[in-house]
């Protein structure tokens, strides 16, 4: 399917590796000239060639903790207007709720929250006057699931999505849209950092660990990046302007209700 948007341009927020890359991918395939993002350098220049050489569209690699107004002033430095907004950032680590203290509340909420409503408010307006926009939140099935140890990124995350829900219906008219892709379990440097943890508490292997976590899934897989890129790039396309609002979440099947 063509998206028909080719020539339009993306900022992706930490999109080095994992579902920020996939997505990065993508929408380069689409043909979107990108600008990606990183905090570690050798990563982040490795990721950028690759999708240069792959699709032979423009991509800029900008170095910086997107959650600070440094990082956010390069990325709109590096591409001023962008057609479409890839909202991601890290997520806070596992930790009883118990052990969170002030500000680790305080980074966990703006990491996940305030960081993305920040370059919504960048963009929006350019976005809007331009009748073109496309904004995807990456958050996670934890809003609508607890995960255990998570309680911090799905607060933070729920705060998102209400947040945006409001905003997704005031840009609507301007053929801009705002919607969230809810992950489940992909398989990225992420989900596998937590193996480790779940090996300790559940007393086995990490390799374990692994197999029971994939097997609470319907599909029987942990999802991968690529299809997760894909779904953001059509959410991008010019199919899927009366798609907004919506949280989409990609789980093979995890979260068990009928609506
Ligand atoms: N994988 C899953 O199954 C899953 C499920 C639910 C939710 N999520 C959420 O989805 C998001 C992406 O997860 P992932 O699995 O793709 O993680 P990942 O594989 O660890 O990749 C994270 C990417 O973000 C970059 N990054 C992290 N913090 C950053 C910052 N402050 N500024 C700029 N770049 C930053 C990382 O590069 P640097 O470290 O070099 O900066 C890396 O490129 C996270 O918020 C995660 O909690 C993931």
């Amino acid at each position: 399917m063509d998206l028909g948007i080719r020539g339009r341009t993306a900022i992706v927020c930490a999109s080095s590796q994992g579902l920020g890359k996939g997505c990065a991918i993508a929408l380069a395939e689409a043909g979107v000239s990108l600008v990606i993002n990183g905090r570690n350098h050798a990563l982040l220049e490795q990721t950028a060639e690759e999708i240069r050489r792959a699709s032979g569209v423009e991509v800029k690699a900008v170095l910086a903790d997107v959650s600070s107004a440094a990082g956010q002033a390069a990325l709109l430095a590096a591409c001023p207007n962008p057609d479409i907004l890839v909202n991601n950032n890290g997520g806070p680590p596992y930790r009883n709720f118990r052990e969170l203290n002030r500000q680790a509340i305080l980074d966990g909420v703006t990491m996940n929250m305030v960081t993305p409503i920040e370059l919504v408010q960048k963009v929006i307006d350019s976005m809007a006057a331009r009748n073109f926009g496309r904004i995807v939140n990456i958050t996670s099935m934890s809003v609508k699931m607890p995960i255990s140890g998570l309680d911090l990124s799905s607060g933070a995350r729920a705060g998102l999505t209400a947040f945006m829900a409001g905003v997704a219906r005031s840009v609507a008219d301007k053929n801009v849209t705002i919607n969230n892709i809810l992950p489940g379990k992909f398989d990225t440097a992420r989900l596998r950092g937590g193996f480790g943890i779940a090996a300790k508490r559940q007393h086995t292997t990490e390799a374990e660990a692994e197999e029971r976590s994939k097997a609470d899934i319907p599909a029987k897989r942990f999802g991968t990046p690529a299809e997760f890129g894909q779904t953001c790039a059509f959410l991008c396309s010019v199919h899927a302007g009366y798609i907004t609002g919506q949280n989409i979440l990609l789980d093979g099947g995890l979260y068990p209700a009928a609506f």
